[in-house]
């Protein structure tokens, strides 16, 4: 029997999500004679910093939002073929999907990878996934492919404690308890373990009954929807793409000249976050009984089933 065909591509800084990609693929390499994987690891030029300086990563806002495509390495030759199924990890930056990989799904390579195959994708992020995560959907539409399924794994510390572990982490590059006090950043160990039970799921299920996948993944807690995240991303994401163009308006990523308007942003986020988001918060629950019947709709679709 010929085998089937997997590519796998994925971009990691920290090597976060490497890990969570090298677990859930293990089913697969778990049977040779049924599974051929591909990998591509995807790697702008130049490099985005890891750690990150304070001013390198406001910077990647403007064009992380506006969708801005930067230079990849090439995808080799020999990955160019029809797949049976890929499985797209990316991350999420300022509620967009990072650069590198919004860069890669408009790349024709991908146009001409992802036509007519089922894409599975896999995301590693803080906790705010859900606008990106329509993006995701809308590049492999666009490709004629079809998303059959997603995961997302998330920081499940409180939403105002992860913003101050993420900053650590991204600006120092360690992934540890922040001050001795702070929970560990990022997804936790054991959900980055545990990340294996999804590839099972998709071995399993795979090739005939894929339809079935993503609602056992999220019976296993693979697609947690926090509400009152999820509602206000709607408006954050508004307010950033009205950002990110006042930026750039100063120029391209890396011009002195945006570091103004860039110090300006980085103190209103703060301020939305901590602030402005504890209200809204207040706000949603209180108001939840009179919008249930849309936020039980937009659960749905963030869950995907
Ligand atoms: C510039 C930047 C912006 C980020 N913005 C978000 C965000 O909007 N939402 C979110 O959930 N995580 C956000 N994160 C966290 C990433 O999604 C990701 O979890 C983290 O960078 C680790 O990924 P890695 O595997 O590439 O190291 C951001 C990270 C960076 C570096």
């Amino acid at each position: 029997m010929e085998k089937q065909k997997i590519l796998v591509v994925s971009y990691s800084q920290s090597g976060q999500l490497t890990e969570i990609v090298s677990n859930i693929i293990k089913p697969f390499i778990a049977q040779p004679d049924k599974f051929a994987l591909y990998s591509h690891v995807i790697v702008p030029e130049p490099a985005f910093p890891f750690p990150w300086t304070s001013e390198t990563f406001y910077d990647a806002f403007p064009e992380s939002v506006s969708e801005t495509p930067v230079k990849l390495n090439e995808f080799p030759t020999e990955l160019k073929q029809k797949y049976d199924l890929i499985l797209l990890a990316y991350q999420v930056w300022y509620l967009s999907p990072s650069i590198p990989i919004t860069s890669f799904l408009m790349s024709d390579d991908f146009l001409r990878c992802a036509e007519n195959t089922p894409v599975f994708s896999i995301n590693g992020c803080r906790n705010m996934w859900y606008k990106a995560h329509d993006r995701i959907s809308y590049f492999i539409e666009k490709a004629k492919g079809t998303h059959i399924g997603h995961l997302v794994l998330f920081d499940k510390a409180q939403n105002l404690i992860s913003v101050v572990t993420i900053i650590y982490w991204m600006l120092n590059g360690k992934k540890d308890n922040y001050l001795g006090i702070f929970p560990k950043p990022g997804v936790s160990d054991q959900d980055i373990q545990q990340a294996e039970i999804f590839g099972k799921i998709l071995v399993e299920h795979f090739p005939d009954q894929l339809n079935e996948v993503q609602i056992k993944i999220v019976e296993q807690g693979g697609v947690r929807v926090i509400p009152h995240l999820m509602s206000m991303e709607k408006k954050a994401k508004r307010l950033f793409q009205i950002w990110a163009k006042f930026v750039r308006k100063k120029g391209e990523a890396g011009n002195p000249k945006r570091q103004f308007r860039l110090k300006l942003f980085k103190y209103y986020l703060l301020f939305m976050i901590y602030f402005v988001s504890t209200i809204a918060m207040l706000l949603f629950y209180l108001f939840y009984p009179v919008n249930y019947k849309k936020i039980r709709a937009n659960i749905k679709h963030y869950q995907g089933i």
